[in-house]
């Protein structure tokens, strides 16, 4: 009887990275060998000091009761007016348009609850942050995926022109996220705008991750934002995780319009109640914190440029250099296809035999992915060099043994 558990849950799979830090450990454990972690998906810093103080200094003063579940005012009217700033196109948002959520991943499962119902196609990039289609599987609803569009000079491109011929009458959202986990990508401008004119054209619910939106180094992020009709279709979700190095407390938030946000409440107190009393006290601190998140992207910067000169260095490796987020996503299908050998084995001899951890590409569904690997550039630059020479070694001894090249 407790075996037999609901078709819900039955339809998600755990999460399938952290196998990878767990042979990690392992091979720790019996080899004695330090191994390098790119398989991290967020900033190595601690929280910055100005933000740990004002929780610390909530919780002594008692604030630990329950909030509202849209979250606390003053932590509403900071986003609300941090957006204003950033997106001084249309009709300001107001608090009420804002509901602060446990972690951005939570926010994206309201929107999915909010609109899902069984039979539903939810259009999902590929490659792309494995939760979406989870989530949108547990409703009972069915990811339709549109594959990225890759060359080593351009990187990955998010293919209108398939994701218009993907569109049924049974579509109900898009999900699109930039800048983009896994594949490090800050899109085109002008390939956001068609999205949006797609979505608005034919009545479909755009729902915007832009949780790694401080993290661009090259290029413009176009923000949906950015639109001033984006009311009519678009919810947007951010965080405080990355751009804060605030992970572990789990704070994310959802901008829609009012009517979408008072659902939205509804649907959270029933959940969760509310988000963490004291952790949205110190998240208020953080939109003091604006100069170290900038040192923070520049320090990822240059361990960007690290990674890739270091990748390149790799003649079996192909890699475009990523303009965002934290993560380099390099093609080894070449070395996959000679070797004959599949990318999640791939990605546990990196780790047995080279001493490294990686993210192999096809954790984010469904087949693009099985060709690249992910590693993240959180990481200290030191390491960043040791491990990837750590990876190059390994290659190229493989790649010896196994088809004789040099
Ligand atoms: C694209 C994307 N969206 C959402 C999340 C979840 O963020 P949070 O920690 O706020 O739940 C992540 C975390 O890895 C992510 O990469």
């Amino acid at each position: 009887m407790l075996d037999n558990f609901s078709e819900a849950s039955m339809a998600i799979s755990g999460e399938s990275t952290l196998v990878y830090q767990e042979v990690a450990r392992k091979v720790q454990r019996e080899k004695g060998i330090r191994v390098i972690n790119f398989g991290i998906g967020q900033p190595d810093l601690p929280t910055f000091r100005k933000i740990r103080n004002a929780a610390i200094k909530a919780l002594d003063e008692g604030f630990t009761g329950y909030t509202s579940a849209y979250g606390i005012d003053e932590l509403r009217e900071k986003i609300a007016s941090h957006v204003n700033t950033l997106y001084p196109n249309g009709k300001p948002v107001k608090k009420e348009e804002v509901i602060i959520t446990p972690g951005a991943k939570t926010a994206l499962y309201l929107a999915f609850l909010l609109y899902v119902n069984p039979g539903d196609e939810v259009i999902i990039f590929d490659p792309s942050f494995y939760s979406y289609a989870e989530v949108v599987k547990m409703l009972g609803g069915k990811p339709v995926y549109v594959k990225m569009k890759w060359a080593e000079e351009t990187g990955f491109s998010l293919n209108v022109s398939e994701l218009e011929d993907k569109i049924s009458s049974k579509t109900k959202m898009i999900v699109l996220n930039n800048p983009h986990n896994p594949t490090g990508m800050v899109f085109d401008p002008k390939e956001i705008e068609n999205i949006m004119e797609l979505a608005k054209e034919k009545s479909i619910i755009l729902l915007s991750d832009e949780i790694y939106d401080y993290f661009v180094y090259d290029g413009r992020m176009k923000s949906i934002l950015e639109d001033p009709d984006w009311r009519d279709y678009a919810i947007y979700v951010n965080g405080f995780s990355k751009t804060f190095s605030m992970t572990g407390w789990r704070l994310g938030y959802v901008i829609a319009k009012e009517k979408i946000t008072k659902k939205m409440a509804e649907l959270a107190a029933n959940i969760y109640t509310c988000p963490t009393s004291f952790a949205q006290k110190g998240a208020i601190a953080a939109f003091d914190a604006f100069d170290e998140v900038k040192d923070m992207i520049s320090l990822f910067r240059r361990r960007r440029d690290v990674m890739y000169e270091e990748l390149k260095k790799n003649k079996w490796i192909k890699v475009h250099k990523s303009q965002g987020a934290f993560y380099m996503f390099p093609y080894i299908g070449e070395i996959l296809s000679r070797a004959n050998i599949q990318v999640k084995d791939f990605a546990i001899k990196l780790i047995e035999e080279a001493g490294v951890t990686t993210i192999p590409g096809e954790v984010f569904p469904l087949e693009v992915g099985k060709n690249y690997l992910r590693l993240s550039f959180a990481v200290d630059e030191n390491d960043i060099r040791e491990g990837v020479r750590r990876i190059n070694e390994f290659t190229t001894r493989l790649m010896k043994e196994i088809v004789g090249e040099r």
